[in-house]
Order: structure tokens, then sequence, then C-alpha cells
């Protein structure tokens, strides 16, 4: 479930909207390369780092948005970020590493294109060419990883980041722009269960996506939690699952549900010295 923010960062004018037709064929591929249903071949990667390879010269004065908003804002509203690596994925020119490196104490750059690599000198200090399908990082390696105007590759994402890791989704353009995910896609397409809170900023908007985790009861929520149970001593009262069954309170759940485990049945004292040696219990 996605949780929506309230935009700070206003609507520069003059958004740079580009052609319907082109931008609508690759958000069409970009869908359907993160929900898995269009392939990334061999083909795809060089036609990609060819098209960037051609555009790198121009890029930073007649394709990058230069508006930086959506990146500022993710960075000041996405987080808390865990220590740790910084992966900026489809880098390009390095436009919005520098900001990146006030954030973060690493950050290493990750690009399919040498020339927009070779743009980057300068503003990216650690600069790796890899395809974002197969990244040479081992998994759970790296804290947050930043993903502006880049295709999604959802596996190969979730693999690096740590369990606690941080994914910004970061759509310059919004909607209009030609790799354009919102958050909910985001989430459905990475392995696992994921929580995305959004933003509009800017000309764009970002998504900070982390995975959903247990939390551990506090003991003011499992009072809380128990004060539905009516016949057991405050220690034991218990609660019932979605599916009938009473229990204790043991997870409380991000979404507000929560783990249940069921009672034991009672057993006699000496029950307990009748286990001990292995043997079943009568009573
Ligand atoms: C639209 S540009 C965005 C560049 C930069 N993030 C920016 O906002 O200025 C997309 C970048 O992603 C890179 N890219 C595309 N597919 C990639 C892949 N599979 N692995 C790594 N980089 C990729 C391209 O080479 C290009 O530099």
């Amino acid at each position: 479930m996605t949780r929506h923010l309230a935009r700070v960062l206003p609507t520069p004018p003059d958004k740079p909207v580009p052609p319907a037709a082109e931008a609508d064929a690759f958000r069409t591929f970009a869908r359907g390369l993160a929900a898995g249903t269009l392939p990334w071949t061999t083909e795809t990667a060089n036609f990609i780092g060819g098209l960037f390879d051609s555009l790198a010269e121009r890029w930073d004065t007649e394709q990058a948005s230069g508006r930086s908003e959506p990146v500022l804002d993710a960075l000041d509203r996405g987080g808390r970020f865990p220590r740790g690596v910084c992966l900026e994925l489809g880098s390009g020119t390095g436009t919005y590493t520098p900001a990146l490196s006030r954030a973060f104490t690493t950050v290493i750059s990750v690009d399919l294109s040498q020339r927009m690599l070779q743009q980057a000198r300068g503003r990216s200090p650690v600069r790796i060419r890899a395809d974002a399908s197969r990244l040479p990082l081992p998994d759970g390696s790296v804290g947050t990883v930043v993903a502006v105007d880049i295709l999604l590759f959802a596996q190969e994402t979730a693999r690096v980041l740590r369990s606690d890791g941080v994914l910004l989704w970061i759509n310059q353009l919004g909607p209009q722009g030609p790799l354009f995910l919102p958050g909910d896609d985001v989430a459905r397409a990475l392995p696992g269960t994921w929580q995305a809170v959004e933003a509009d900023a800017g000309w764009g908007t970002w998504a900070s996506l982390r995975r959903a985790r247990y939390r551990p009861v506090s003991s003011e929520r499992v009072t809380r939690l128990a004060a539905y149970g009516r016949t057991r001593p405050r220690r034991m009262r218990s609660r019932q699952s979605a599916s009938g069954e009473a229990g204790r309170v043991v997870h409380a759940f991000t979404d507000g549900s929560a783990a249940i485990r069921p009672w034991r049945p009672f057993r006699p004292a000496r029950c307990s010295a009748t286990r001990s040696r292995q043997e079943p219990c009568a009573g």
C-alpha cells in the first residue's frame, strides 16, 4: 500500500514534455519489463547502450531535465536511509551524483553506456559500467538504491539491497515521462511485500520503497489488544485471528493486523515431569 505525501516543491513552468507516441512506446516497454511480461535481452541492452552512447555528448544541454526537485525532496522526506553504500542505477552523466554524495558517504554510479559515464567525470567519483539487470555486487550489499529515470530491474534491485534497504524510485517528468512507473507498480514488481511512500515534486514524482517487516509488539499495544479478551487474566487474555483461532498476540504487522500464537492446552504439573522423559503425556 502506498502512502501519499502532500506536495511541498511546486511545479516550475515550461515542463519539457516528450512526444506522446514515443513516450507511450517506452512506457509500455517499461511496464512490461517491470512486470516480467517483456524480456531484457542482450540485443535490447546493446540497443539502449548504443542509444545513450549517441546521446551522451549532448545529454546535459539537450536532454537532461536539469530539475532536481524530485531527487532533493526524496532525500529530504523519503528517509531514514540505512548506513552503507548508495547505488545509483542509470547514473548517466552524473547530474544527481553530487546531491547523492552529500547525503551518503559512498555513492557507486552504474550505467550501461560508456559514453554517459565518461561525461560524468568530475561528478561521479566511483563509476562502473554494468547492466542493472546483472549487477557485479553481492547479495544484500547496498543500503540505498537510487534510480532516476531508468527501467526497473526488480529482482536484481531487490537482490543487492539489504533487508532494511531502501529503493528511491524517481520519475523526473512524472506520468508524462517515458519510463514512468507509479510507486504501487514498483512495489508490486519487487519480490516480497514492499511499502511505498510517494509524492509529487517539481515536474516529477518520487517513491521511497522498503520491505514490509514485522515490528515487535510494544507492551502497551499488547495490553490494548488484550483488552478485547474478557475471560482470561490480564496477562493471558486472548485475541481471535481472522480464522477464528484464539491465542496470544506475538507480532503486530505494520498494516495493523496481528500474528496469533495458539494457546497450548493446559497441562497439569505432573505432565512436565513425564515429558522430560520423552514419554507421551496422558494428561
Ligand atoms: C534517461 S537516462 C537518465 C540518466 C540520469 N539518471 C539522469 O537522470 O540524468 C537513463 C540512463 O540509464 C542508463 N541505462 C539504461 N538501461 C540500463 C541498464 N540496464 N543498466 C544500467 N544503466 C542503464 C542509460 O545508459 C542512461 O544513461
